[in-house]
């Protein structure tokens, strides 16, 4: 089987065996085949697409090329649950203890921020002392006994995508629907979960930036999680705007608090509260009680204590949670001011994510460090009307000197007009292996 005959038979526009797909695969990951034939290859399949049977089989090659979690030693359902990457998007923080405060177990690896997206791991790492680097022994141990417990990837979970997903990320081949759905597909089989509720985003702060293409995307997850036996759905939300108003780790993780205690922005909480739902409802609760255990949780407490529980066993000093005034905040400020009257009628939120990066809340690099006090809170957001001086933005950062650039590039980032625009809804479609509800 060569390469070259394999790179063509895509190029044509013909589906691969699972045998040649296999064959890529372990290639690639032994370090047999160079990168740029698989570039041709990548590239070949963002133009000509893969069928099903292509997606399925390149994610389980993608799944074998390393270890997989077993997590049947905890007793119960887990769920996970997992978002495309967005911006100001704390929901895992916010979900993942109403979930557990519900009864029903989380089991959570989770990634880093990288270019305008957050992630997980940076935003709760800026809780003084938490560690999300513990051993196999502790998770299970912090799963059984707290029903939560949230740490990195481990090393040798789906090597391939990793190194796959490098190459993508070089040669412009990330936005391709059977690429996307595959790399995250085998990093969230191999993390165990009975359960997989994902998120999946669409607009301008998106990887897919349609409607269409983020249900195709999602279609084929779910597609895919129920054909290894998972119990999959996905919302397509809006990433058109920010989601709630903070972005920048311990800024998000002071908004997570708020919105635990009932205090949270509108859009923030009510997405939180129905991916923590679905959860729910995967695990066998009925749909109306799902909803109405999450929400009794929310205004119960229950679900913020589920943090500081999170939080404790992890090592984190709860004091912050308790007290949000005292997690870290970076020292210069800085206000972005309307420089006319006006509706907000769109924000580029690719570019809020740059912004907060800019101001150190973001990496460039994988190996670049995050400040866990940087980034930025929106003080109005799209649809909303602005007189002209009015605060818009409040800017974090221990760089001083970002803080011009940064309002700049903020304004840049802004559209306005005269009429209020009309909102796409927050929660566009639900989709599962019974297809596609839109809302
Ligand atoms: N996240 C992933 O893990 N993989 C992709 O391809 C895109 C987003």
């Amino acid at each position: 089987m060569r390469m070259y005959d394999i790179i063509l038979k895509k190029r044509r526009g013909q589906a691969l065996s699972d045998e040649e797909i296999r064959a890529v695969v372990s290639g690639y990951t032994a370090g047999e085949i160079p990168d740029e034939q698989v570039s041709a290859l990548l590239m070949a399949v963002c133009f000509q697409g893969m069928d099903e049977r292509e997606t399925a089989s390149l994610t389980e090659a993608m799944l074998h090329s390393g270890d997989a979690a077993d997590l049947s030693a905890i007793p119960g359902v887990k769920a996970d649950k997992h978002s495309t990457g967005g911006v100001g998007d704390k929901t895992s923080l916010i979900v993942a203890p109403l979930v557990a405060a519900c009864g029903v177990k989380v089991a959570k690896m989770s990634g880093r921020g990288l270019g305008h997206t957050g992630g997980t791991l940076d935003k709760l790492e800026s809780i003084p002392g938490l560690s999300v680097n513990i051993s196999r022994e502790r998770f299970f141990e912090i799963v059984r006994d707290e029903g939560l417990a949230i740490i990195g990837q481990t090393g040798n979970i789906a090597p391939a995508d990793k190194k796959l997903y490098a190459l993508r990320d070089v040669t412009a081949t990330v936005d391709s629907v059977p690429l996307i759905a595959s790399s995250i597909m085998s990093k969230k089989l191999a993390a165990g979960s009975d359960v997989i509720v994902l998120d999946v985003k669409t607009g301008s702060g998106a990887f897919m930036q349609t409607l269409e293409g983020s249900i195709e995307l999602a279609k084929a997850m779910v597609s895919i999680g129920e054909r290894h036996g998972r119990r999959t759905a996905a919302l397509v939300t809006d990433m058109d705007r920010p989601l709630g108003c903070a972005v920048g780790n311990a800024l998000e993780v002071d908004e997570a608090v708020r919105t635990l205690r009932g205090e949270g922005p509108a859009d923030l909480t009510s997405l939180s509260l129905e991916l923590a739902a679905n959860m729910l409802h995967l695990a066998g609760m009925d749909i109306g009680e799902s909803r109405e255990r999450v929400r009794r949780a929310l205004e119960d407490g229950s679900g913020f204590w589920k943090l500081c529980r999170l939080a404790a066993a992890q090592g984190g000093d709860t004091r912050v949670l308790e007290d949000t005034s005292l997690l870290p905040r970076a020292p210069f400020t800085g206000e972005v001011r309307a420089p006319r009257s006006g509706c907000l009628t769109h924000m580029q939120t690719q570019e809020i994510g740059a912004v907060s990066a800019l101001l150190g809340a973001g990496r460039a690099r994988k190996e670049d460090a995050v400040d866990a006090g940087a980034g930025l809170v929106l003080r109005h957001k799209t649809g909303e009307y602005v007189r002209e001086g009015e605060v818009i933005a409040k800017l974090y950062t221990s760089r001083e000197e970002t803080l011009a650039p940064a309002s700049e590039r903020l304004l840049g980032a802004l559209e306005w007009g005269e009429a209020a625009p009309v909102l796409p809804p927050l929660i566009a479609a639900r989709v599962t292996r019974g297809g596609v509800e839109r809302y």
